[in-house]
């Protein structure tokens, strides 16, 4: 199978690099070999994997060469790839990418278009990285109904978070951020891995799949990390809770919860313990129980691995992938609007230190029909003590009318912190 690498970067190198290292390995296996016939990207690229292939800057000219059979989509952005991937599938060349932003925001276009020309588009890649998550719902999952899925699926933010919440840190938001950038684990513009945006388009790609029915980006409640607090890390270790930022879909009888945010999840929890860059997704399926499948989220080796094991399906003749699992219609499920979300929750607030105030806001709670499960104090300085709650299971909006009362109430110095627990 003859291919072309569009985008040379950091993933395209290691796809040139696994095929070289290994391409005794796959011809053996599969029968097939796997060449890279030429490699387009903006300037001439830097890998030894790419010495002695010829090169192109004009990308789009390889979906008319004649010695490609797959076009292998890496330049990221939502714009020339999109072009490119369209080109390629229209000149009956199928597509492999690891380009979350495209199969999220315009994959149903691009896999009609596949299918209108009998080629496949293919993105294992595209999802956590080395993890085969998709291949995991899609096939060894596929006799199961999926209850729910929850995610760490941002390897920056798990970096992130889990330094905060290191034994003995305090450091601040910003400070570690700064660490990330230092050592490549986030970008120069951090905006969409800091603030949900990647874990969202990874949701609706897995989502999807899981649940049989195409997701549309915006249908996602997103919320970052960049509000969580050192002290939050603290409360929640003293309640037994770790902070993770989750991607989570969830069904109920006719409706679909979809959310993305940071979460306090037990200590004990299968996720609490996936640290650092590493990413990992927990799936409860009716069959199966619980599956948990972790490893690198990211990097040149790890992505490239996803890339190949998808050309390695293409040799075999696999059944093409598509945005979600079913091959003819079945009820959909209703996306459920943010403040309908059904979950406990963490509280914390800082408040005057005077007899009666803890009386006060849980009376304001009860009212409102708000059950704790568990409440915290730790005395401040100067006259203040830090308040944290866990209240049982309650929908959403009408918590946040509850918060709303206790924000207005004079004892009650600072906003309210609010994280789901999951
Ligand atoms: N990095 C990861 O660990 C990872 C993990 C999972 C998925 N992905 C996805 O994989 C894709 C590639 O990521 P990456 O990290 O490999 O990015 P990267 O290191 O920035 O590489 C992108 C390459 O494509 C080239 N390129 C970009 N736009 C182009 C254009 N319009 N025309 C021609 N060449 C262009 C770049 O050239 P210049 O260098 O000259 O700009 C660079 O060589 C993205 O969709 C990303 O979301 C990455």
């Amino acid at each position: 199978m003859r291919i072309a690498i569009c985008g040379a970067g950091t993933v395209g190198s290691g796809v040139a690099e696994i095929l070289l290292k290994n391409q005794e390995l796959i011809k053996a296996r599969t029968g097939t070999a796997v060449t890279i016939e030429v490699v387009a990207s903006r300037s001439e690229p830097k890998a030894d994997a790419f010495a002695g292939i010829p090169f192109t800057t004009d990308v789009v000219s390889v979906c008319h060469r004649t010695d490609v059979d797959v076009v292998v989509e890496l330049m990221g952005g939502t714009n020339d790839a999109k072009r490119l991937v369209e080109t390629a599938l229209s000149a009956g060349k199928s597509v492999v990418t690891a380009n979350k932003a495209l199969i999220a925001e315009f994959g149903e276009g691009l896999f009609a278009l596949a299918a209108k020309n009998d080629v496949q588009l293919r993105f294992e890649a595209a999802v956590a990285g080395s993890i085969p998550i998709i291949k995991v719902v899609q096939e060894s999952l596929a006799g199961n109904q999926i209850n729910w899925l929850a995610g760490i699926i941002n390897g920056t933010a798990n970096f992130i978070l889990t330094k905060m919440g290191a034994e003995g840190s305090r450091q601040a938001f910003a400070e570690v951020l700064a660490e990330a950038q230092a050592l490549g684990y986030a970008e120069a513009d951090p905006t969409f891995d800091i603030e949900g945006i990647d874990a969202a388009h990874k949701l609706a790609i897995l989502g999807g799949v899981a649940f049989d029915q195409a997701i549309r980006f915006d249908e996602i409640s997103v919320a970052g990390i960049t509000r969580v607090e050192s002290s939050d890390f603290a409360m929640a270790k003293t309640l037994g809770y770790r902070i993770k930022h989750l991607g989570i879909a969830q069904r109920f009888e006719t409706e679909l919860e979809l959310f993305v945010g940071p979460c306090l999840i037990p200590e004990h929890s299968p996720l609490a313990s996936i640290d650092g860059v590493l990413n990992g997704v927990l799936v409860k399926s009716d069959a199966a129980g619980e599956t948990l499948c972790t490893g690198p989220g990211a990097g040149a080796l790890p992505t490239g691995s996803a890339v190949v094991s998808d050309l390695i399906d293409l040799v075999r003749g696999g059944q093409a992938m598509s945005l979600t699992n079913r091959r003819s219609n079945i009820a959909e499920l209703q996306v459920l609007p943010q403040g309908r979300i059904h979950s406990a929750f963490y509280l914390k607030m800082i408040v005057m230190d005077e007899p009666g105030v803890i009386a006060a806001l849980t009376a304001i709670l009860a009212r409102r029909g708000v059950s704790l499960d568990k409440i915290f104090q730790q005395n401040l300085t100067e006259g203040q003590s830090m308040v944290v709650l866990i209240t049982d299971h309650i929908q959403q909006s009408e918590l946040d009318v509850a918060i709303d009362e206790l924000e207005d109430h004079a004892a009650v110095t600072s906003g309210i912190q609010k994280m789901r627990v999951f």
